[in-house]
């Protein structure tokens, strides 16, 4: 255990104000960042600084306060360009949130690229966010949708996505890291195989970007999306980034305002990318509450969250694993800090229920992830997750209450 990564952990839970409440008269031990993030206090100062005292509109008026917003929120999409390390700023696309971008991409990128006969392949370890808009499209274009079957250790088969492969297949789109198992992918390889075979590449990035370092050059992806509030920012608020000469060619998601160049009641001319898919007044306060997120992110560095949260993973794997009738779905030795589990003869929603009444709040069910959890022959599981303000004490007395709560529930698998 790293005692100068420990200290700061502990100077890092003191801007997160949620930490430090208490859950039924109990200290609050949160352990489900995968679902979303608590938020530091920069980021919600920033916020209703920009509300109390800085607020307007972008991109149209011509007063101060709308023209220091309109700088500000250019400045926003060049910080997030270093962030992802994306070539040009005009790449980012500001959305609601990882949901949306998937959305925006299946709709834009199969309108320019997909016609009826061609193919596109998720993975059956993907979120439903990443299954449902790519169905839609194939159902709209005429088009077939693969999944990439996964091994018993919740990884992808590599050997089965170059068989599922074709000179039809027009765009593959997977996880980074899987939110049901924890899995980490091997993108790189993986766009590299589908760009061998001319197909373009989206990554979901929800589960990596607040957790490990990115850089959608070296990668390679011509799609990479991440949401707002699971990197400590606020709700309502992600990110796409694209490759520009893909995005040039992609017919806008939404029409409104801001992305028009000219209109009459009968046509429009479109701006370019990134205005183009950015109809409407944008989520300014939004924009300026990820900037802060990221920064703060940023000053701890990608590198020493993923060091901090892999050590986390193995000291809770290993306790863990010594709990009698507890399996762990997803035993990848490529993981990220996320534990999904079943205890033999008990249900998760009782196991989570009588862990909140304990303080813990972790996440039960089908993680939004059904055909995954079929396929490793489960329904529904307990998923703890981590972030960079967890704690070891955090994970021990999360293993110490499971232990309580399996012997109350099934005192047979006592030891
Ligand atoms: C892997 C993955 N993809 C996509 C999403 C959807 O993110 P959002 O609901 O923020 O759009 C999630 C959220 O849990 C996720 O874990």
């Amino acid at each position: 255990m790293n005692k100068t990564l420990e200290f700061n952990v502990t100077k890092i839970r003191q801007q997160f104000p949620m930490l430090s409440q208490m859950m039924h008269g109990k200290p609050f031990i949160y352990l489900d960042s995968a679902a979303t993030a608590h938020k530091p206090r920069c980021v919600v100062e920033a916020i209703v600084r920009f509300y109390e005292e800085q607020y307007a509109t972008v991109n149209r008026a011509v007063y101060d306060f709308a023209s220091q917003a309109t700088t500000r929120y250019f400045d926003a999409r060049r910080q997030i360009k270093e962030f992802l390390n994306a070539a040009f700023p005009e790449e980012i696309i500001f959305t609601k949130g990882t949901t949306e971008a998937i959305n925006l991409v299946a709709s834009s990128f199969c309108k320019a690229f997909v016609q009826p006969g061609d193919e596109i392949i998720i993975s059956t370890l993907e979120h439903h966010s990443n299954i449902i808009p790519w169905q839609i499209a194939c159902q709209e274009r005429g088009a077939i949708l693969k999944a990439i079957p996964i091994n018993a250790q919740a990884e992808l088969m590599l050997d089965e996505f170059d068989k599922l492969l074709t000179d039809r297949t027009r765009l593959v789109s997977v996880g980074h890291i899987a939110n049901s198992t924890g899995t980490l992918n091997p993108v790189e390889e993986i766009i590299k195989r589908a760009h061998a075979k001319g197909a373009k590449v989206m990554i979901d990035g929800a589960q990596s970007a607040a957790h490990m370092p990115v850089d959608v050059q070296q990668m390679n992806a011509d799609f990479y999306a991440f949401s707002g509030h699971k990197a400590y920012g606020p709700t309502g608020i992600g990110i796409l980034y694209g490759k520009r000469h893909l995005l040039e060619k992609m017919p806008p998601y939404q029409g409104g305002g801001d992305m028009i160049d000219t209109v009459t009641l009968e046509s429009a001319t479109y701006q370019h990318p990134p205005l183009r898919f950015e109809a409407g007044t944008p989520m300014i306060a939004e924009v300026i509450g990820l900037c802060e997120a990221l920064r703060f992110i940023e000053s701890i560095g990608r590198e020493r969250i993923q060091a901090w949260e892999m050590d986390l993973l193995h000291h809770a794997t290993k306790k863990m694993q010594e709990i009698k009738g507890l399996k762990i779905i997803g035993t990848s030795p490529q993981k990220a800090g996320i534990i999904s589990f079943t205890v033999e003869g008990l249900h998760p929603l009782d196991i989570g229920t009588l862990l909140d009444i304990r303080g813990i709040a972790v996440r039960t069910g089908h993680m939004c992830a059904q055909p995954a959890l079929k396929a490793l022959g489960v329904n529904s599981l307990t998923r703890i997750s981590f972030a960079f303000y967890n704690t070891f004490e955090e994970v021990d007395t999360f293993v110490k209450a499971l232990k309580e709560v399996i012997l109350l529930l099934r005192p047979s698998l006592s030891y």
